[in-house]
């Protein structure tokens, strides 16, 4: 196959930033997407209802001309985060989540949860209303392994939580071990999860190839094959709870090639080519529109969108740099060939 058209996609997990680096990475999304789930880790995070509408205002603002592309957001629960704020959230109709952080488990998430236990009033409000919880699901304490943080997530805080909370809709974001893609296929209804590009197409040897390489460097850190494998038979299986979410997540240049690098792969300029990489290497490009635009609005409620988008196997290379504000954000395959290329948008 050599030109693929689908329906237009959403990415279900995507980081936007704020300010100059938004103005930066938006365009890249909007060309692809129709609507992202736009996380809420700024510094400080967008605890509430208010600063998420302020926060979409000037995400509508740093539109391109002529886009046409629908901003979902998300509040960051903290362990103060008070059922009140979800009914505010509901009645806004313009937030779509609740992100549990655990507090330290990555960028930004100092002040996230510390013990999901003291939100069950919350979690419960959030039942009773429909709204859905993303979870970041790693352990954050430091004896445990950093490549076992997930599972150990799943068998200490999220399996009990979905059995404490039985109505409570879970999406478990950026799934990246066996172990996830079978809880989740294996759970109770209204659990999903988001998969990324990078954990279907690399492994943790990837970090490694011929020296350190910190623009893959991301939490949840790449896996081993096994999983990898694990998450391309999730993906392609048409089972719709799991689904697109990119997790991109920029850095400045300076802030990855450093003595503490920073977490976070950048996708947005091929969010949607890069799955389709992944999906024709495992025979299964006909069930990308499915994973791509179909089961992550299904899941949150929301239409399919009606245009359509048009890959073409025409091989480009990303640059080695794009500006970000002062700085320049160092996209994944900078330099290196990507097989599948962005036509067209088709309007219906
Ligand atoms: O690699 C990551 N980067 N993982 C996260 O959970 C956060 C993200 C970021 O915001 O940079
Ligand atoms: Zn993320």
């Amino acid at each position: 196959m050599t030109r693929l058209t689908i329906r237009r996609p959403d990415d279900w997990h995507l980081h936007l930033r704020d300010g100059a680096a938004l103005a930066a990475v938006l365009p890249h999304t909007a060309a692809r997407f129709a609507r992202a789930i736009v996380m809420p880790n700024l510094t400080p995070p967008v605890t509430t209802t208010d600063a998420a509408a302020s926060y979409r205002a000037r995400i509508l603002a740093a539109m391109p001309a002529g886009a046409r592309f629908t901003p979902l957001m998300t509040l960051y629960l903290t362990d103060r985060t008070a059922p009140a704020e979800i009914d505010r959230a509901r009645a806004s109709g313009i937030v779509h989540g609740c992100k549990l952080y655990p507090a330290g488990a990555t960028t930004h998430s100092d002040a996230g949860v510390t013990d999901i236990r003291r939100l069950d009033a919350t979690l419960a409000r959030m039942a009773d209303t429909g709204l859905p919880l993303q979870v970041h699901g790693e352990v954050t304490v430091t004896d445990v392994d950093v490549f076992d943080r997930e599972a150990r997530f799943i068998d200490t805080v999220l399996a009990p939580l979905a059995e404490r909370v039985p109505n409570l809709r879970i999406v478990f974001e950026h799934i990246t071990t066996r172990a996830a893609a079978e809880f989740v296929r294996d759970a109770r209804s209204g659990i999903a999860a988001t998969i990324t590009p990078q954990h279907l197409l690399l492994t943790r040897n990837a970090l490694f190839a011929g020296g350190i390489r910190p623009h893959l460097y991301c939490l949840p850190i790449l896996k081993t094959e096994r999983d990898r494998l694990a998450l391309i038979e999730a993906a392609v299986s048409g089972n719709p709870r799991y689904f697109l979410g990119t997790d991109s997540a920029p850095h400045a240049r300076h802030a990855k090639e450093s003595a503490c690098g920073c977490a976070g792969i950048y996708s947005a300029h091929a969010g949607i080519e890069l799955y389709a990489e992944a999906f024709e290497a495992a025979g299964a490009l006909n069930r990308l529109e499915a994973f791509a635009s179909h089961f992550g609005a299904d899941y949150y409620g929301l239409p399919r969108n009606t245009d359509s988008i048009t890959l073409v196997k025409s091989p480009w290379t990303p640059p080695a740099g794009y500006a970000f504000g002062n700085d320049t954000l160092v996209p994944w395959r900078a330099g290196e060939a990507l097989s599948w290329q962005l036509e067209a948008s088709v309007a219906s």
